[in-house]
This record gives C-alpha cells, structure tokens and sequence, in this order.
C-alpha cells in the first residue's frame, strides 16, 4: 500500500520560495499545507521559553515530546499554537531563526516531529514543504520538488520581504545568514538539506511566483 499517494513534497534552501509556493499549489489542487520549518521553530522557542540549555539534547528533546503543538493554515496562513499559546509571530523572530540548529541537528527532536509530519499526511492530500520532505518523511510519493534558486536571488526576496514588514536590512550581512543556514543544513549529520534522487529541480531564479506554481500543479497532476 502507499500511503503517500495524495503527498506533494518540496525541499530546498532558505529563500527559494518553497513557503509561498507550496501555499499557492496547495490552494490551487486543494490540499492541505504543511509548513514543517514551523514546526522546528515552534521546539526551538518553546525549549527557549522553558529556558532550557539548547545543547542539552535530552533536554530538548524531552521537551519537544511534552510540547502540545497544533498547526493550521485556516487562511492561507500558517497558525502555530504551542500548549495552547498562538506563537506564529514569535517563532519567527531572528533569535529563534539563529538558534534553530542547535534544534534541528537533534535527531530525537526530528524523531518527534517527522512522525508527527507523517500522520498529518496519512490523514489528508498534502503539500508538504521543509528540508527532508522527498528523503525522509514522505519517501515513498512519486511527486517530489527540489526548488532552488541563486544566493543573489534568494538574499534578493528575503530583503523585499522583511522590507515589506518594515525592518531595516544589510543585504551583505543577511546573504552571509542565508549562506551560513544553506551549510548548517547541509552539512548536518541528520538529515541533511539534499535533492532526493527521483525529485525534478526547479531553479526559480528567473521564474515568476505564477510560473513555478503552475509547474508544479501540471506535475502533481500528471504523477499523482
Ligand atoms: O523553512 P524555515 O526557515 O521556517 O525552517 C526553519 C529551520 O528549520 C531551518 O533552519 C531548517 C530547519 N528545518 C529542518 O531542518 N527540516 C525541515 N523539514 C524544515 C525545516
């Protein structure tokens, strides 16, 4: 039986769109949308909140099992509560994004949160969107994406996009970030950030927002 029929996956770097691209794929095949970076997010501030060392991994670890997390998309949005607190602006602080990798280098924290990925895609048709999506978590779905674009472009969307919230930015600085999170991700010994081998790269550097989605829709259509 394959149980992950109904799975669009989409892995990539930080910046390549994968977000608002899996959002817009899954509005446009009905699909649910998981946002699996959220849910690293949401162990990282709540081990932070606890005031837990982050290199304790056992610690870590023990609280993720503990934490009650409930994720949603009621609007398009991502909803993050964490034992019962709405938490979707706080995981998405620089603190908590700088932090991240003392969590998701955990592999009992990753344990916890791929099972839990897992049952979410069990239960409906989903677009799934992360690091590990087409290697680990969803395998077996024949519909798999490795989205990808140039450093320039990726530092290029994350400056509009926190310009669009009004903070201030050094686009020098925050490529030297994005670069430094491509080799964090990469380098880890769990899971790293890689394409899966049966996965279709996108590179989206010149592509448009409508461009990619619709690459994706035809693909899921036709594999799915
Ligand atoms: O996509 P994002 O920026 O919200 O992801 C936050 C962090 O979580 C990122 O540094 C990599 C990590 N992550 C991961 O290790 N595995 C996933 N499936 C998703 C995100």
């Amino acid at each position: 039986m394959n149980n992950n029929r109904q799975i669009v996956a989409i892995d990539g770097p930080a910046g390549a769109g994968k977000s608002t691209v899996a959002r817009r794929v899954a509005k446009a095949l009905d699909f649910a949308f998981l946002d699996t970076g959220a849910m690293y997010r949401a162990a990282t501030w709540r081990a932070m909140r606890k005031g837990i060392d982050l290199d304790d991994a056992e610690a870590v670890a023990a609280s993720t099992r503990e934490m009650d997390l409930d994720i949603s998309t009621p609007d398009g949005v991502t909803r993050v509560t964490v034992d019962g607190e709405d938490v979707s602006e706080a995981i998405r602080t620089p603190e908590v994004t700088r932090l991240i990798y003392k969590i998701d280098q955990n592999p009992r924290v990753r344990e916890q949160l791929v099972r839990l990925q897992q049952e979410f895609g069990a239960r409906r048709p989903t677009v799934a969107e992360g690091r590990d999506m087409g290697t680990v978590v969803f395998p077996n779905t024949p519909c798999k994406v490795y989205l990808d674009a140039s450093l320039e472009e990726r530092t290029r969307r994350r400056a509009a996009e926190m310009r669009a919230k009004g903070v201030e930015v050094d686009e020098t600085q925050l490529a030297l970030e994005i670069r430094e999170r491509d080799e964090q991700s990469q380098r880890r010994a769990t899971s790293p950030l890689r394409q899966a081998e049966d996965a279709i790269r996108i590179d989206t550097t010149a592509m448009t927002l409508e461009e990619v989605v619709a690459a994706i829709v035809d693909y899921a259509r036709r594999v799915l």
